[in-house]
């Protein structure tokens, strides 16, 4: 390792794979390419895009990507399963800097378990698979899952196998979450030690299960990992995974300690991450270090005096450094088409043209209703715009009628191409009742697993923004979004979004192979 790389941590953004798996995270595939893109500007090193075995739609996902996405090298997720790697390397084939990252296990509970192999042919399958792997590309990384529960002689034989097959990067992931900082940075010491295979980089991957994935990573770079697998807001598998804006700006703010730089631009931090919640439908926590709402916001009379008279006094980091800028840029009824252009390209986000005549009419039509229109519903517009289904059912009309002592009865009109539908049904409450009267229309059986509401923005005009998981015939389940002023429409048009993908899927979805 040359002097320039031993001071520089890779960072390797896995929020559109691991960070999808988040319960309730699914994104589209114009989704991903929106934050593919805003996390190139981030200028993270590595994006690990998908996992392009898991279904068409994954793989198309990881391809449409490696096209359009320049900056970073694009990685793709694969088992050390023949197939898993050769759709793998088709998918980032177009990509001018391309990763196939392959997994195996390291724990024998997993060897038994799951993959029903024994230790020595799991050194076997990582090896044959790495050297498959190099056949698409020189850049590869290899993982061993639940490292921190696997015996750590037979960690070093297996990545040591995996080194010597052509692995480039070596990833030790706390799959569970159960290793503490100093437990974690030891084994990454004895691994980079014992493991004597010249040029490779060692990487971390934690989750957060207790609550230490960010400090668990950072133990494991002060032990000399130099690269970090880390995704936006945390996200990912159950508790989710190492904060990327946690762990750059950990890095940044203390150079003191880790004597070591990244190349995020962290001034798109905060707008990567309120990115992501929108399109995610996952919502920051207020208190969230770095990019909560209240990360910089100091309530007490003795913060607030030091503050204003010597603002080191409270603050370790500026906002500025995020990027949270002091105050937004509000909009309405007439501000005209290029402020409406202005601000898409102030958030980041990039749309053809007849994305933006859409995105724009409908922005017209919240003027009506709401005074000022903030990022937040901007943001919730283009995600919804980037939901539509051609041929699809769009809500025309709906009234509901409810209160204390009636049975709430929905009347709904839908439109689909030049056809009006209208019937009415009751309901247990009014969105029961708007939903049940879709049904009747559409002849499609929808079954509400999830329902969640959350406010986009301030003020009393706010809209809501409803989050729906739906399952269908066949066990299709499907994830949707939908932002109004009136929380019975947002429903309605997050559920109808679900009809709507179910019809132009038209099938049961691939079954998910893992991780
Ligand atoms: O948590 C994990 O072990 C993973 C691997 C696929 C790296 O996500
Ligand atoms: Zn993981």
């Amino acid at each position: 390792m040359n002097s320039e790389a031993k001071d520089r941590v890779i960072i390797f953004d896995t929020t559109l794979r691991d960070g999808e798996q988040a319960p309730g995270a699914s994104l589209n595939h114009r989704e991903k390419l929106e934050i593919a893109h805003a996390l190139a500007s981030l200028k993270v090193d590595v994006i690990e895009a998908g996992f392009p075995i898991a279904s068409p739609d994954d793989f198309n996902a990881v391809r449409a990507i490696a096209e359009a996405v320049v900056g970073p090298t694009i990685a793709a997720l694969a088992r050390t399963v023949e197939r898993d790697i050769e759709a793998a390397g088709k998918a980032i084939a177009p990509a001018t800097k391309r990763r196939i990252h392959t997994f195996s296990s390291g724990s024998d509970i997993h060897l038994k378990s799951i993959l029903k192999v024994t230790r020595a042919q799991n050194i076997e399958r990582s090896a044959k698979s790495v050297r498959l792997a190099r056949t698409f590309t020189d850049d590869v990384e290899y993982s061993a899952q639940d490292t921190t529960r696997s015996d750590r002689e037979y960690l070093v034989d297996l990545y040591t196998a995996a080194a010597e097959a052509g692995a480039t990067t070596l990833n030790i992931p706390d799959t569970v979450g159960y290793a503490v900082p100093h437990e974690f940075a030891e084994l990454i010491s004895f691994l980079i030690s014992r493991i004597k295979v010249p040029g490779i980089v060692f990487s971390v991957h934690c989750h957060d299960d207790l609550g230490m994935a960010v400090a668990n990573s950072l133990a494991g770079v002060l032990a000399g990992a130099r690269q970090i697998e880390c995704s936006v807001n945390g996200l990912g598998e159950r508790a989710g995974n190492t904060s990327l804006e946690e762990a750059v700006m950990a890095i940044r703010t203390r150079h003191d300690c880790f004597r070591l730089e990244t190349g995020v631009n962290t001034r798109e931090i905060y707008r990567t991450s309120r990115m992501v919640s929108s399109m995610t439908g996952i919502a920051v926590q207020r208190n969230k270090a770095i990019v909560g709402a209240n990360a910089f916001a100091h309530e007490s009379g003795v913060h607030q005096d030091g503050v204003l008279k010597e603002r080191t006094t409270y603050e370790i980091m500026r906002p500025e450094d995020i990027g949270m800028e002091g105050s937004e840029l509000v909009l309405g009824k007439h501000s005209g088409r290029h402020a409406f252009r202005d601000k898409l390209a102030r958030l980041g986000i990039t749309l053809t043209d007849e994305e933006v005549q859409n995105t724009y009419d409908r922005f017209i039509e919240l003027a009506d209703k709401k005074k000022n229109i903030y990022d937040d519903d901007i943001l919730a517009i283009v995600r919804e715009s980037f939901d539509a289904v051609p041929n699809a059912y769009e809500l025309d009309y709906l009234h509901v009628a409810a209160g204390t002592g009636t049975t709430p009865t929905a009347n709904v009109r839908l439109r689909k191409g030049g056809d009006m539908f209208q019937d009415a049904g009751c309901g247990d409450g009014p969105v029961d009742a708007a939903l049940k009267t879709i049904d009747r229309i559409t002849g499609i059986k929808g079954r509400l697993l999830d329902f969640s509401l959350q406010s986009v923005t301030v003020g009393m005009d706010a809209q809501g923004e409803a989050n729906v998981r739906v399952e269908f015939e066949h066990g299709c389940i499907l994830t949707a979004k939908a932002a109004s002023t009136d929380i019975v429409e947002a429903g309605a048009k997050a559920y109808l979004s679900c009809v709507n993908r179910y019809l132009a899927v038209g099938k049961p979805a691939a079954p998910n192979p893992g991780p």
